[in-house]
């Protein structure tokens, strides 16, 4: 594709998805349950009581859910909005300034991807998305513009880490989904899990992220100055199966653009990742056998069962 999703979905005559984009989406769900919430400040306060009553119900998010939503998290408000900001102008920039960055190998430390295409069984589909992403630990990547976005990404990303007191590795992502003719008939990101252990997301506070929850396609809402936490694929392993990691998609509409910046933390490359001894004693046996992350990532390229890694190779 030779211009972004952006570029297109800006084009005045555009009534109809280009067969190209043409995705088949699962219906939406209604559901009257909400996310569960978490305050931060409890879980970092010296009241015990506090503490282990929102520790107690952060594993039931985990464990019910998948997903929870942060509040009290501590990152500025002002940080935030001006990370999405950034990101916004980062789309606004010429095509020629983003396209340096055009993604051209999967290990690339910079990637900007227009229109990024997945294959399914039969076709190549195309995503209504452009993104750019970019290593922010433990090596420092960022792109040249606009100003201030390098001072932005450094100050966020380093806000929203978590100490794993284990090697990992992060990534800085910020999707654009312009608004799209035939929304039902085109898909922003299809259903997935995250590879890595936990991810943080925030947006412009347009909707789009859904998550499945009891086998439904699940609308999350999330209020402004959160983040939306997700357990990922490694959490899962690292639990013994007890934080399934949980899929989910980014639908598009027909009204707004929708931006979302996101933070996904992994293992570092050559950790070795396996459930956690204490949890095994408790279980009787490990689930997963321990492997290394990159093993992981790899495999999953080739061992997707729709939208989630098949973790039973790691049995
Ligand atoms: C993601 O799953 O990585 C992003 C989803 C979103 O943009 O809401
Ligand atoms: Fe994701």
């Amino acid at each position: 594709m030779n211009s972004g999703v952006k570029v297109l979905a800006e084009s005045t005559d555009l009534r109809s998805v280009p067969s190209e984009f043409s995705f088949v989406n699962e219906p939406t769900g209604s559901n009257s349950d909400s996310i569960p919430i978490i305050d931060f400040s409890s879980l970092t306060s010296g009241n015990p009581d506090q503490r282990s009553k929102v520790i107690q119900e952060l594993g039931k998010a985990c464990e019910e859910w998948g997903f929870f939503v942060l509040v009290n998290h501590g990152i500025s408000e002002t940080l935030m909005k001006a990370t999405i900001e950034g990101a916004l102008e980062f789309f606004d920039l010429p095509e020629e300034d983003k396209q340096k960055y055009e993604a051209k190998h999967v290990s690339d430390p910079i990637k900007y991807g227009r229109g990024s295409a997945i294959t399914t069984s039969d076709k190549k589909i195309f995503l209504w998305r452009d993104f750019i992403k970019s290593y922010v630990h433990p090596e420092f990547h960022y792109p040249d513009k606009p100003q201030n976005f390098r001072e932005i990404i450094f100050e966020y990303a380093k806000r929203s880490r978590f100490d794993f007191n284990l090697s990992y590795k992060e990534l800085f992502a910020a999707n654009y989904y312009p608004p799209c003719p035939q929304p039902d008939q085109a898909i922003g990101l299809p259903p997935h899990t995250d590879h890595g252990l936990l991810t943080f997301l925030i947006h412009n506070g347009v909707t789009g992220l859904q998550i499945q929850h009891n086998g439904k396609w699940f609308n999350t809402n999330s209020p402004q100055n959160s983040i939306l936490v997700n357990t990922a694929d490694q959490l899962e392993i690292f639990s013994n199966g007890r934080y399934k990691s949980v899929k989910h998609r980014a639908v598009v509409n027909n009204q707004a653009t929708r931006i979302s910046v996101v933070i996904p933390n992994g293992p570092a490359p050559e950790a070795i990742v396996g459930p956690a001894s204490p949890l095994v004693q408790r279980d009787g046996r490990p689930l997963y056998r321990p492997f290394k992350y990159i093993e992981y990532v790899e495999t999953q390229l080739s061992n997707t069962v729709d939208g989630k890694v098949n973790l039973d190779y790691a049995k």
